[in-house]
């Protein structure tokens, strides 16, 4: 029997079993300045709550970067041209998927490469639902680990990658470039990118964006703990941590941290290793936004080989939208 098409998903790679990752948990945490990995926000409700954080007032950067899309989609199907193969990386951002792919002309295929299985195969059936006749080619994988993109039946123009949300922000920038880098392997050269970054503006702005008078974005940084605390078997104390957002100008970034309110000790899951000790006022470090200026961004781009082809701002220049292209072989 042919494999039903919502479980077609094309390439699975092993994710890290629960000791590696407690390694890894353990180097971060006792590092200094402490630190946690950001992509352990995700579980099913720190999804819900980033959800929930896009629909903020406080959180300008989706309704910007949807306007943008809004305004430019139709300019970039004209650019990349027609039969486009449309790549997304981290799927799901559902409203400005369906922006780009109702402009594009005839695209041949849709590719949304994820690591949160689920999420993607519901997004994927969203998508052929909305699109029917379009070639949906779910990815269950880590995209900084992947090598190859599945390539649709149907005849293909050039291939879109899009990578919106400033997600890129939260990468230091070296790795950034690396990770675009490998965007380009993925896809080729010669082929594009449009990519959302969050831009440099005042303190007051950026900060709130991060402190939301309701306390959500709280939430989504202390979920790292209760993600954690499953999947390791932990015991963090999400009561012995509050949140804290601050702008750093010099480094140009939205600094998060969980402040340790007293003196505690962290079990990692594993009986016999040592326990971590972390005093009251220490600070744990759980993601990096960096925010950019046009000219700093377009550099960072062209050290992975891209070339900017054009770009936009929304009407209050809070957030940028960029199509590149990779250099030519
Ligand atoms: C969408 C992942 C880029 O850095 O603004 C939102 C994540 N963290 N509020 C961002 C986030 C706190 C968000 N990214």
């Amino acid at each position: 029997m042919a494999p039903d098409r919502d479980e077609a998903v094309n390439a699975v790679l092993e994710p890290p079993c629960p000791e590696q990752i407690r390694r890894e948990i353990r180097e971060g945490l006792t590092d200094s300045p402490r630190r946690l990995p950001a992509r352990f926000f995700y579980d099913a409700r720190g999804a819900r709550l980033f959800e929930e954080i896009t629909r903020l007032d406080e959180y300008y950067l989706t309704d910007a970067e949807v306007e943008i899309l809004g305004r430019r989609a139709a300019r970039v199907a004209e650019l990349v041209g027609r039969g486009v193969r449309m790549v997304e990386y981290g799927s799901g951002s559902g409203e400005k998927t369906w922006i780009v792919l109702g402009e594009l002309e005839a695209p041949s295929a849709y590719v949304p490469v994820d690591v949160a299985r689920e999420q993607l195969l519901s997004f994927a059936r969203r998508v052929r639902e909305r699109f029917p006749g379009l070639e949906v080619l779910p990815v269950a994988a880590d995209y900084t680990r992947l090598d190859e993109l599945p390539w649709p039946e149907a005849e293909s123009g050039a291939t879109l990658a899009f990578f919106p949300g400033s997600t890129v922000g939260n990468l230091e920038p070296p790795e950034a470039v690396a990770f675009l880098s490998r965007i380009a392997d993925q896809t080729g050269r010669g082929e594009y990118l449009l990519i959302g970054a969050d831009l440099v503006k005042n303190r007051r702005t950026l900060e709130r964006a991060y402190n939301d008078a309701r306390g959500v974005t709280a939430e989504f940084n202390l979920n790292i703990l209760h993600h954690l605390n499953r999947l390791l078997g932990a015991d963090f104390d999400p009561e012995g941590f509050r949140h804290r957002a601050i702008w750093n100008d010099e480094r140009s970034r939205i600094e998060m941290h969980l402040v340790s309110l007293r003196d505690q000790v962290v079990a990692l899951g594993d009986p016999d290793a040592e326990e971590v000790e972390i005093s009251r006022g220490e600070v744990v470090v759980t993601e990096h936004s960096y925010k950019y200026e046009i000219d700093s961004f377009h550099e960072l781009v062209r050290r992975a080989g891209y070339r900017p082809v054009e770009y936009w701002t929304d009407t209050d220049d809070r957030f940028s939208v960029h199509l590149l292209q990779s250099a030519s072989p």
